[in-house]
C-alpha cells in the first residue's frame, strides 16, 4: 500500500513520453523575505465590539427581508458562522486539495516533466499552505474563546461541498486519467483564490485581525496564482490531444465546484435560526438567483477562462460547449490582475 502511494503519479504513464512544458523563471526567489509564515506574526483576535464578522454582500442571505426581520442579533450570528465556515473551508482546502498536490509535484511524482526549480518551489507552497491551514484553524479557536460563540454544525456535513463535487468530476474521467481531476482542481482553486480573498482586507467594517489574516493569505496566494498558472501550462503540454479532450470538459465543473456557494451549509444555518424549509428555499433562491450566480462565477473565473482559451482548450467543441453552457464564455469581463503582488505581475 505505501509503495503504491509512493509511486502514484497525478498524471499516470511514463514521464519520459510526456512533452516538456515552457521555461520556468521562478516566483519564489524572495520567499524567505516575503512569505507570511516567515515574516508575519500570529494574528490575535480581540473583541472590538463589532457585530460584523463577514461582509454581508458576500453572504447575501443575511440581507434577505425574511432573515433581516429576525433582528440584528440573528444577522450578526449568521455572519459569525459564515466567518467560521470560511476559515474552516480554508483549512480543508489546503489539507485536502492543495498540500497533497504540491507534495507530489515537489517529490517528482506529478507525472509531468517539470523544471527542477519548479519542484523545489512546490515545497515552499506546501509550507505556505500548512501555515494557512494552521492559522485559520487557530483563528476559529481564538474567536470562539473571545466571543463565547461556538462554531455550529461541525458534526453535520462530514466534508465541505467541493469534496463531493470533486468525486463527481472524477467519475467522469476514464480510469487511466483519474487523479488528474485533483491536479486540475488545485490549479483552479489556486488561480481563483487570490481573487476571492481580495475584498476582505479592504473592508474596514470588519475586525482588524480578520482583515490582516486574510491579507496575509492573499499575499501568499498571489505567488501561488502565477505558479499554478505555470503548472497549467505544463499540464496542457504534457497531455496528449485525446487526454485534453477528456480533461477540458471537466474544467467548468471544477470552477463551479470551487466557486458555487455551499447551499446545504447555508440551509443548515438558516434552519438553526428558526426558518422553515419553505422559507429557507425562498431565501436561498432569491439571494442567489441562478443567473446571478453564473454571472458572478463567470466574472471571478474570467482570467482563468482566458488562460484555458490561450492554451487552445476551447478549440475542442465539447469543451467549448460546456464552457458556454456554464456561462463562462460570452460575457465581457475586465480580467484584473490588481490583486497579484507587484513582484509577480511586473
Ligand atoms: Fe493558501
Ligand atoms: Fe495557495
Amino acid at each position: 500500500m505505501y509503495l503504491r502511494a509512493f509511486k502514484k503519479q497525478l498524471l499516470s504513464g511514463p514521464v519520459e513520453a510526456r512533452t516538456n512544458g515552457p521555461e520556468y523563471s521562478g516566483f519564489f526567489a524572495r520567499w524567505d523575505a516575503l512569505a507570511s509564515v516567515r515574516r508575519k506574526p500570529r494574528r490575535e483576535f480581540e473583541a472590538e465590539g463589532t457585530r460584523l464578522f463577514f461582509p454581508p454582500e458576500l453572504y447575501p442571505v443575511v440581507l434577505h427581508p425574511i432573515v433581516a426581520a429576525r433582528g440584528e442579533g440573528v444577522v450578526a450570528g449568521l455572519l459569525l458562522q459564515r466567518l467560521y465556515d470560511y476559515l474552516d473551508f480554508t483549512t480543508e482546502l489546503e489539507n485536502l486539495a492543495v498540500i497533497p498536490i504540491a507534495t507530489k509535484i515537489g517529490r517528482g511524482r506529478s507525472g509531468m516533466r517539470l523544471p527542477e526549480q519548479m519542484r523545489a518551489d512546490a515545497h515552499k507552497i506546501v509550507t505556505d499552505e500548512a501555515w494557512h491551514a494552521q492559522f485559520s484553524d487557530d483563528f476559529v479557536r481564538q474567536i470562539v474563546t473571545v466571543t463565547g460563540c461556538p462554531r455550529l454544525g461541525t458534526e453535520v456535513p462530514a466534508a465541505p461541498v467541493f469534496v463531493a463535487r470533486l468525486d463527481a468530476l472524477r467519475q467522469r474521467l476514464s480510469p487511466g486519467l483519474r487523479g488528474v481531476e485533483a491536479l486540475l482542481f488545485a490549479i483552479v482553486s489556486e488561480t481563483l483564490i487570490s481573487g476571492i480573498l481580495s475584498d476582505i482586507p479592504r473592508d474596514d467594517r470588519l475586525p482588524s485581525a480578520v482583515r490582516e489574516l486574510v491579507r496575509d493569505h492573499a499575499e501568499d496566494e498571489g505567488r501561488h496564482h502565477v505558479y499554478f498558472r505555470s503548472v497549467l501550462q505544463h499540464l496542457w503540454r504534457a497531455l496528449t490531444p485525446s487526454e485534453r479532450r477528456d480533461v477540458g470538459p471537466l474544467v467548468p465543473g471544477a470552477i463551479h465546484a470551487f466557486l458555487e456557494p455551499d447551499y446545504d451549509r447555508v440551509a443548515y444555518h438558516l434552519g438553526g435560526v428558526g426558518l422553515s424549509s419553505d422559507e429557507i428555499d425562498q431565501v436561498i433562491s432569491e439571494s442567489w438567483p441562478t443567473h446571478e450566480v453564473r454571472q458572478s462565477i463567470s466574472r471571478d473565473a474570467s482570467q482563468l477562462t482566458r488562460y484555458f482559451t490561450e492554451l487552445g482548450a476551447l478549440n475542442d467543441a465539447r469543451t467549448r460547449d460546456l464552457f458556454e453552457e456554464a456561462g463562462l464564455v460570452g460575457i465581457a469581463h475586465n480580467s484584473e490582475t490588481a490583486y497579484l503582488p507587484k513582484e509577480v505581475t511586473a
